[in-house]
């Protein structure tokens, strides 16, 4: 018999598979479309798919397998073969939350195998955002991870009955940014950032932000229906799209602060879209995970392939011989998505 933590794992893998086709019905990235230049004088030798991230952290590919489960059998049998793949493809892959692990520390098999199949990969441990010190510097340390990643998640916790309700978590974050030796990305779960937020994290010494927008992977959703006494439907539509909190983060000053994207991602050119918008990195969660448990191992092994060439080919059909580079790339809004952009000053 497994733990409620193993229990709630299962059924977050289980709903996140469930509802997948039904979030998928809107792709937000569709407003954003990319202007053609039909000479961009450079051969496709010429891109180079690493990211550096940090000073201390360079990722081999712009895109990644983000945040998604540990603490349960179903869970390592997963991280198994998403790290057997990151391995494989040379991609960087951040945890499930190690939350779990002070409770329950036969729960970190789980989460180990995932540096067991990947030794010398770019691996992030994934922790809340009220984690103490001692869980961080522990985390670290078994995973030997290179980042930390620290989830804030408001809207999924209050939807959850067993959810926190104490979200003082800034000053928190701060102390851990100034002591951890490794990079701390701060990331949203799906409900995306608006420049407030990252505003906020900036003046608290992050700069290493995941605005995790709404459009993929709907927590909401899947917290509503593991929630058998309270209905919160009405927040099915919750929080901002990553199209829209990329151009928030992308309107305020950035300093030395590096935004990365998830959140409904499902294609190279979203990938790409993403990084014209700002991101320095892309991570994905549902997506990969939706391949992996309803077509197997063998279909998101030649998915990953297929998206590294794809992603190169459209670097290189853009004229930019890096992932940074899209940053200079021109593109036009879709009538939603400029009407956003224009009542929030973002443009
Ligand atoms: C099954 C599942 C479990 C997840 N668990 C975590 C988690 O433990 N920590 C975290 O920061 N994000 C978690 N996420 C959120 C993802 O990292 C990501 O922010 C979100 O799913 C949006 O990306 P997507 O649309 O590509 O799925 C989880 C996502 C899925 C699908």
């Amino acid at each position: 018999m497994e733990s409620r933590h193993a229990q709630r794992k299962n059924e977050h893998l289980s709903l996140a598979a469930k509802y997948y086709d039904q979030v998928h019905q809107h792709h937000y990235f569709d407003q954003v479309r990319l202007i053609h230049d039909s000479l961009p004088e450079m051969t496709t030798d010429d891109v180079d798919l690493h990211v550096q991230l940090a000073d201390n952290l360079e990722i081999e590919c712009p895109f990644y397998i983000e945040a998604m489960t540990g603490g349960s059998d179903q869970a390592l049998k997963i991280n198994r073969q998403l790290a057997q793949l990151a391995h494989k493809h040379h991609l960087a892959m951040a945890t499930g939350s190690l939350s779990i692990i002070s409770k329950d520390p036969q729960a970190f098999s789980s989460f180990e195998i995932i540096r067991e199949e990947n030794p010398d990969g770019i691996i992030f441990a994934n922790l809340s955002a009220n984690a103490s010190l001692d869980q961080a510097v522990n985390a670290i340390s078994l995973l030997k991870a290179n980042a930390l990643e620290l989830h804030i998640n408001v809207a999924q916790e209050l939807i959850m009955p067993e959810g926190d309700r104490d979200f003082n978590w800034l000053d928190n974050i701060q102390y851990l940014v100034s002591e951890l030796e490794v990079p701390v990305i701060v990331k949203e779960v799906g409900f995306g950032m608006s420049k407030t937020t990252i505003a906020k994290l900036q003046t608290h010494d992050v700069h290493l932000i995941n605005v995790s927008g709404r459009g993929g992977t709907n927590f909401a959703a899947i917290e509503n229906r593991r929630n058998h006494d309270i209905n919160f439907e009405s927040l099915l539509d919750w929080g901002q799209t990553t199209p829209e909190s990329l151009l928030e983060a992308h309107s305020i000053r950035r300093g030395k602060t590096e935004i990365i994207a998830s959140g409904g991602i499902i294609s190279p050119l979203d990938v790409i879209k993403a990084g014209v918008l700002g991101a320095r990195a892309v991570g994905v969660a549902g997506y990969f995970l939706n391949i992996l448990q309803n077509e197997g191992y063998e279909a998101l092994d030649q998915t990953l392939s297929e998206w590294q060439v794809i992603v190169k080919r459209l670097l290189a059909l853009l004229g930019c011989s890096s992932f940074t580079e899209l940053s200079r790339v021109e593109y036009v809004l879709g009538t939603d998505l400029l009407s956003y952009a224009r009542q929030r000053h973002l443009r």
